[in-house]
């Protein structure tokens, strides 16, 4: 088993360089099954949910070449639908992309019931309901998702009830190669969107207005491989901005798109750091002191979810009474109990955490309850004086690429360390 121990206290200071977006990555690699040839995808992070998806296409007979640490050639042309790997797919939730792909290139589809982090509820009604008005007849069995129709999906008009990213993405990719046109209302407008509708651009879809709540499709028969470049991570540059803040440090974060990372950059302003724009970099300097602020999470181009369990870190360290509510997902919150085994003074109060900042805290074991609650503890203990053990790594290792690496480079004492699983010593003994 794998652990991080960070010897926290130290302000980071220097330069990091932004990897590919994995919620962008994701979409487009599942994208690829409605190619016939052979698309070159760049900007691919190293990070556990891309190599699982590698995995699971490889599994239906896509052909997947490394050509460097961030470049990979991925050819669907001999897919075959209904084939992918039940154990596979549930590890990850990206992996609900393939429905739409394979329904787009196929007219059918059977996939296993994704995975993904533990929020509650995480219900894909929307999705359904988008592959039933593109005339796909679907069934719940078995742990399958299972999609059947006349032979291709035929594209119509679909009112989301809720902003989706994952509805609005798997409707995009099954629309693009269906028959006739289709518009999504009430489409999700994340930057990964637009990303996905121009990879599918570029292999010859007519997906237009992505980026706004409504995008239109024109169905074409086939697409062709491409090359293409899948934009920075502006959650993993949001981590870090919020690390360099917590930290008291300096910090210049490249590769990055600023006006992704607005929301994220105006609420830093707020609890008093400096943020500069460049080109493609943003410069972060913590403030002589933490402000509170308060927070609400919303779709793009509101704070994002994926930033607040880390927002809450910070503000376990700023001054006053901070609010962060969570209007996304019904239970983001299982962090704050690890964050109170270090001594912050944080509760949930309904869909609202409630931090009660200033109070020093202390290293303490505590384990990564999902992705980036992990990264919210790591952001804590990094900020915190003394040795502070994570464990269940793992789910911190699904989305950020060389976490600890990177935060080397920037003069963090932080290390993974392997130890013996108890369960394995238990058993020995
Ligand atoms: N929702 C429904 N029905 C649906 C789909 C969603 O009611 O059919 C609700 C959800 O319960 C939630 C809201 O709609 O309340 C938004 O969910 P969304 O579908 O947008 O989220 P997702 O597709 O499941 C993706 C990211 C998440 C990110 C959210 C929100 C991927 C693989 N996952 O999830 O990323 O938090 O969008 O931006 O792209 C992460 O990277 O740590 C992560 C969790």
């Amino acid at each position: 088993m794998e652990k991080i121990i960070v010897n926290g206290g130290t302000p980071l200071f220097g330069q990091v360089e932004i990897s590919g977006f994995k919620n962008a990555a994701l979409p487009i690699i599942y994208a690829c099954v409605l190619v016939k040839g052979k698309c070159i995808l760049e900007n691919i992070p190293a990070i556990s949910d891309i190599t699982y998806s590698f995995e699971i296409l490889s599994g239906i007979g896509a052909k997947i070449r490394m050509i460097d640490k961030t470049t990979y050639e991925v050819d669907c042309t001999d897919v075959e639908p209904g084939k992918s790997e039940y154990d596979l797919v549930r590890k990850i939730r990206g992996s609900y992309y393939l429905l739409g792909a394979e329904f787009g290139r196929f007219g059918k589809a059977r996939v296993g019931f994704p995975g993904g982090c533990n929020f509650g509820v995480r219900p894909i009604d929307q999705h359904i309901k988008g592959f039933e008005a593109l005339g796909g007849r679907v069934s719940t069995e078995g742990g399958y998702i299972e999609i059947e129709s006349d032979g291709r999906a035929v594209g119509t008009n679909i009112f989301f009830d809720v902003s989706s990213v994952g509805a609005t993405l798997n409707i995009m990719i099954a629309a693009a190669t269906a028959e006739g046109t289709t518009i999504i209302e009430n489409a999700a407008r994340e930057p990964h969107i637009v990303d996905c509708a121009n990879f599918l651009n570029t292999c010859g879809a007519r997906i237009s207005g992505a980026g706004s709540d409504v995008i239109k499709i024109k169905g074409v028969s086939e697409l062709h491989g491409c090359t293409y470049a899948v934009i920075p991570d502006m959650i993993e540059a949001g981590s870090f901005m919020v690390a360099a803040v917590a930290t008291h440090g300096a910090v210049k974060i490249t590769n990055v798109i600023p006006k992704h990372l607005e929301s994220i950059s105006a609420k830093l302003e707020e609890t008093g750091a400096i943020i500069e724009e460049f080109d493609d970099a943003v410069m972060v300097t913590a403030g002589e002191k933490i402000r509170r602020t308060s927070v609400k999470t919303l779709p793009y181009p509101g704070f994002p979810t994926d930033m607040h369990p880390q927002m809450s870190a910070l503000l376990c360290h700023a001054e006053g009474t901070s609010y962060i509510n969570e209007s996304i997902f019904e239970n983001r919150f299982r962090y704050v109990e690890e964050l109170k085994r270090m001594g912050a003074k944080i509760k949930v109060d309904g869909r609202t955490v409630v931090i009660e900042g200033g109070a020093p805290l202390t290293p303490a074991p505590v384990i990564a309850t999902d992705l980036r609650g992990g990264i919210a503890v790591m952001i804590a203990a990094l900020a915190t004086p003394g040795k502070t053990e994570i464990s269940e790594i793992k789910l911190i290792d699904r989305g950020y690429d060389d976490i600890c690496g990177k935060l080397r480079q920037l003069g963090a004492d932080i290390v993974k360390v392997t130890v013996p699983d108890e369960d394995e010593e238990l058993k020995a003994n």
